[in-house]
């Protein structure tokens, strides 16, 4: 199987994870990528049985919309069931590195309001150590340069994402060579920097399930 066909299976068994709880009210949280994209197309077959969905971004937003599927502002929904998004990259501790297209900001805020994060993702993505992934860094423009030199101070390579505006109007940076030994404690060390809006690594709120596309089929790995 090659990395298609394990994104696309990973999206099957998303939509059998998720298939028997949806009720008529139900607002899901939807990620950004390639393998969250393969997930909004399984779900047409099934837009009557939920109630919409909360987008990570403007491209998946208009994906579910094309579909039929009535995308909701974030702040008029409560708790969300379930996010389910891909990755960069993911542990043993369901910790992540995400952004790699750039939405990590809305993605971080839409799982923080989901009781459950499925995360989906082909076996590429699973290591022991995260950081062989550049992790991106979302900055307010005018604080990149500041930002840059924070960075080099923690041991990074910071590389400036050019020609990339995030769906809020702000700037990349990935951080290259930058291996993680305590991915929370440097998730709140990034977060603290100014000018820094969200750093790539989901570890202070990782996955709660993963499900992990191999050739011999999707492993469930659930942490709670
Ligand atoms: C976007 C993300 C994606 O989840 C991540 O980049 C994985 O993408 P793909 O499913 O295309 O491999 O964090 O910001």
């Amino acid at each position: 199987m090659n990395q298609d066909e394990l994104k696309a299976a990973v999206a099957d068994k998303a939509i059998s994870e998720i298939e028997p709880w949806l009720e008529k009210d139900t607002v899901l949280g939807i990620g950004t990528g390639s393998t969250a994209n393969l997930f909004i197309d399984r779900l047409k077959p099934l837009r009557d049985q939920f109630k919409g969905a909360v987008a990570s971004s403007e491209a998946s937003a208009k994906r579910l919309e094309a579909l039929g599927i009535e995308v909701f502002e974030l702040n008029s929904v409560g708790t969300l069931p379930f996010y389910i998004d891909g990755a960069d990259e993911v542990n043993a501790h369901l910790q992540m590195t995400k952004g790699g297209g750039a939405a990590l900001t809305r993605e971080k805020i839409v799982a923080a309001c989901a009781e459950r994060f499925i995360c989906i993702a082909d076996q590429s993505k699973y290591v022991s150590q995260l950081g062989h992934f550049p992790l991106p860094v979302e900055v307010i423009p005018m604080a990149r340069s500041y930002v840059a030199r924070q960075l080099v101070a923690l041991g990074a390579e910071p590389v400036y994402r050019q020609g990339v505006v995030t769906d809020n109007g702000n700037q990349i940076i990935d951080c290259y060579e930058f291996m993680i030994d305590d991915p929370v404690a440097m998730e709140a060390t990034l977060n603290a920097i100014v000018g820094v809006v969200t750093n790539g690594l989901f570890a202070d709120r990782g996955a709660d399930i993963l499900l992990l596309g191999n050739p011999e089929g999707v492993d469930r790995i659930a942490l709670r």
